[in-house]
């Protein structure tokens, strides 16, 4: 058979490590696609740069819609990242009748639903394994693997560099500020990491997880995002000594009344296998109802790791070359007529159990009010901790660790904490999530 040309856009650390894994792992991708794939054309800011991969035999150009329109092509793939001019190379290159493969998380969270309806309707593939937790194929899992199962919740370390800050700042008790610089230093983080340290990255990533473990259009907007800068050396010392980790998390789970959808520092139990995935690793923990709880584990970043996202993605787009478009495995993993309206829940009306860090006025009675106020809310205390005060100070951490309860009845219950009159500063909130398979 003719070898299937490729056209790919963006030569930085993913587009090379592509070059590279399709130049070095040849022969044995074309055993395994029935087909050679040959990379024809490539685009690049900067074509004079020195790189270290093998660019013989590929016609270079600055413009990336160069690719887009050239008859010659059959697949591009999109590695230049952010939305545009992405978003307009993904729609024009499947206007031209092109299969895209694409490591683009912020463009499919954002602009999947239009991209999936124009591909559709061109009857071309937009594959995407690279965009959600690197190498892991996490896509392929979800949406063929566990195709059985109602998929009843899920949660992933899904930000490598996010991981990689709480993971120093647990083990070797270095700052915030600290870690990052390095994380920055070593190119984990993405171009600006308040992406990463901020939840955005991500709520990219959850938005696409969700939609194809539920069947529900891809909504980024409907994401509760927060970060892990409010996280201190203090909590992760008191989260350990209660026998958890904290770590950045994004959940979805799925109630009868909606979708539970969040981003933010989350306390897991330390026996957790998913509380153990440290560094810039990365695992999603999926529990279907047939199968019951799966993980999986891998890099989350980097060029080796994405590259094989996105070979493995190339490899599926060939074969599929010759199938029937109606009968291929669907974007979103449900039929695109048989997605579901099931909304996506505010935050006020998710309901997971808490870490609270209470400093007040060493005195009489102030455990007794806090726990009136809790118990008047129907919030129940599942363990308690206080410290003695420093010498010469008469201020104390009460560090609480809530069973189940709604944002909402939270909310009620801080407001009156909050005027307590020993209230001694700011009372800090930490998420809980036992992950009970
Ligand atoms: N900045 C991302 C991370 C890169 O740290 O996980 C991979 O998406």
């Amino acid at each position: 058979m003719k070898p299937v040309k490729i056209g790919v856009m963006g030569l930085g650390t993913v587009g090379a490590g592509t070059l590279d894994v399709l130049q070095n792992n040849r022969i044995e991708i074309c055993r395994r696609a029935g087909r050679e794939i040959q990379v024809i054309q490539a685009s690049a800011r900067d074509i004079k740069k020195p790189r270290s991969c093998d660019l013989s035999g590929i016609q270079l150009t600055t413009d990336p819609f160069d690719i887009v329109r050239n008859p010659d092509i059959d697949v591009v793939v999109e590695l230049i990242g952010g939305e545009s001019p992405a978003c307009d190379l993904v729609l024009q290159a499947i206007e031209h009748g092109k299969h895209v493969v694409t490591a683009n998380k912020a463009l499919i969270a954002k602009h999947g639903n239009q991209i999936f309806a124009a591909a559709q309707d061109k009857k071309v593939v937009v594959a995407f394994e690279a965009a959600v937790a690197g190498g892991i194929p996490i896509i392929k899992a979800l949406r063929e693997g566990l195709t059985a199962n109602h998929i009843e919740w899920l949660a992933g370390i899904i930000n490598g560099t996010g991981n990689f800050i709480l993971t120093e700042m647990r083990d070797k008790n270095r700052s915030f500020e600290e870690v990052l610089k390095e994380a920055q230093a070593l190119g984990y983080a993405e171009a600006d990491p308040t992406f990463d340290i901020e939840g955005i990255d991500a709520a990219h990533k959850l938005t696409i997880l969700t939609s194809i473990a539920f069947g529900i259009p891809l909504q980024f907007d409907k994401v509760y995002t927060e970060g892990i800068t409010h996280i201190t050396l203090e909590d992760v010392a008191y989260a350990e000594q209660l026998g958890y980790r904290i770590k950045h998390i994004g959940f979805a789970r799925k109630r009868s009344d909606g979708i539970e959808m969040r981003v933010h520092p989350t306390l897991i139990p330390e026996k957790r296998l998913i509380a153990n995935v440290d560094g810039v690793m990365n695992a999603v923990l999926v529990k279907g109802d047939a199968v019951g709880p799966t993980l999986y584990y891998g890099p989350g970043a980097g060029a080796g790791p994405t590259a094989s996202s996105v070979v493995a993605d190339l490899v599926d787009v060939v074969r599929t070359l010759t199938t029937d478009p109606e009968n291929r495995v669907p974007h979103l993993a449900f039929q695109p007529d048989a997605l579901s309206d099931h909304p996506v829940l505010p935050i006020e009306a998710c309901q997971t159990a808490y870490y609270l860090r209470i400093p007040v006025q060493d005195e009489a009675g102030v455990i007794a009010s806090i726990s009136r106020i809790l118990a008047e809310q129907k919030i129940n205390i599942e363990s308690i901790l206080q410290k003695e005060p420093e010498p010469g100070s008469n201020q104390v951490d009460v560090i609480l660790l809530t069973q189940p309860v709604t944002e909402k009845q939270l909310l009620h219950a801080l407001a009156q904490i909050g005027s307590l009159p020993q209230l001694a500063g700011d009372i800090i909130r930490i998420r809980l999530e036992g992950m009970n398979a």
